[in-house]
């Protein structure tokens, strides 16, 4: 992806991983409008490339603003959500107006303007508590959160835009996304940026279960670099696929590795589990490797080492 003046559209494209996107977007030479509401994404995330963008402070529920600024567009990567679980569970309707209709009119907004290809980003949610390991696109979906059934209808969608209208989509199923920017402030935030603040601030961090919980961490350039792919590779269009590295690791290990990085020697509180908690996550990259090349670069030591560099550098 090296044209240049080709415009892409990302919404949320000011939260963590948005944010990460479009800087290698504009690394690329490409053209980027943003729309992000802000209120979970910030400014200070894209301060790098606020000056090479169009930056649009504006919510997708508004079908005519979706409508603008995919004018022109080749390309929209669909990132903007409530990204919350417990948020969507605390309010199913507000949140599937955002996550479900937003999607629908983002697509919309595509079909209008002959956009050539969305990315939407759906989540591992959609597998819910199937104890079958490794996840396999193949498997019955079980969502178990509102959060997982919006994903999960945005992925049905696409599939009939792409056959109704001739909208391709690509639909990408992260796992457990970490790295520089994921917000630690919130008790439900990734674990990997609560146990990095942690440690760094020296606290005791708590662990919910016996922390022989798995999940499979994937560092967000790998996540960029997804996108790109999903881009790119003309046979993914209508397709879903898992994005994670295909290694586990427990919730105790993992605080390990993070203690050990920060030199801190607490020792975890341990905490009843978190009701609905999956036990066991990780992804089975076959298809994702096999059809778009996706191949995770960045081993988990080395980007808890860098992720681990930007919090010290910022608390
Ligand atoms: C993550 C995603 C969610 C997605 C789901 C798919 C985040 C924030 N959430 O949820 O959007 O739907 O994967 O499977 O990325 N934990 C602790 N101590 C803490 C915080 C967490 O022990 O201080 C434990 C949790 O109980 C859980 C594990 O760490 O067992 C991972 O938690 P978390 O990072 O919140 O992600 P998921 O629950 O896997």
């Amino acid at each position: 992806m090296t044209e240049k003046a080709i415009k892409i559209l990302v919404t949320g494209g000011a939260g963590f991983i948005g944010a990460h996107l479009v800087e290698a977007l504009v690394a690329n030479n490409f053209q980027v409008t943003v729309v992000d509401n802000l209120s979970s994404g910030k400014l200070s995330n894209l301060e790098k490339v606020l000056s090479r963008i169009s930056f649009i402070e504006g919510d997708i529920r508004e079908q005519k603003l979706l409508e603008e600024a995919a004018r022109d567009c080749r390309f929209i990567f669909h990132l903007a959500a409530v990204v919350s679980v417990t948020k969507t569970v605390e309010n199913p309707l507000g949140s599937s107006l955002v996550n479900e209709l937003g999607t629908l009119g983002l697509l919309e907004a595509a079909r209008y303007n002959k956009v050539h290809r969305v990315i939407l980003s759906s989540s591992s949610a959609v597998y819910g508590d199937d104890p079958r390991i490794p996840k396999k696109e193949s498997m019955p979906p079980c969502p178990k959160s509102p959060y997982a059934v919006q994903k999960l209808v945005n992925e049905h969608y696409a599939e009939l835009y792409g056959e109704l209208f001739g909208v391709e989509t690509v639909c990408l199923r992260y796992f457990n996304v970490y790295g520089p920017r994921q917000d630690p402030s919130s008790p439900y935030s990734g674990v990997i940026s609560i146990f990095m603040k942690q440690a760094a601030l020296n606290q005791q961090p708590v662990i919910y279960g016996d922390g022989k919980q798995t999940r499979d961490f994937v560092y967000v350039e790998d996540v960029v670099r997804a996108n790109m792919l999903a881009a790119q590779v003309p046979n993914a269009a209508g397709k879903v696929f898992n994005i994670g590295t295909g290694q586990m690791i427990n919730i105790s290990k993992l605080w390990n590795m993070v203690a050990k990085l920060a030199g801190t020697t607490a020792e975890p509180e341990y905490a009843p589990e978190r009701s609905g908690d999956i036990r066991q996550s990780v992804a089975d990259i076959e298809k994702s490797n096999r059809i778009l090349g996706f191949r995770p670069r960045v081993e988990l030591k080395t980007g808890l080492a860098s992720t681990y560099q930007w919090y010290r550098e910022r608390l």
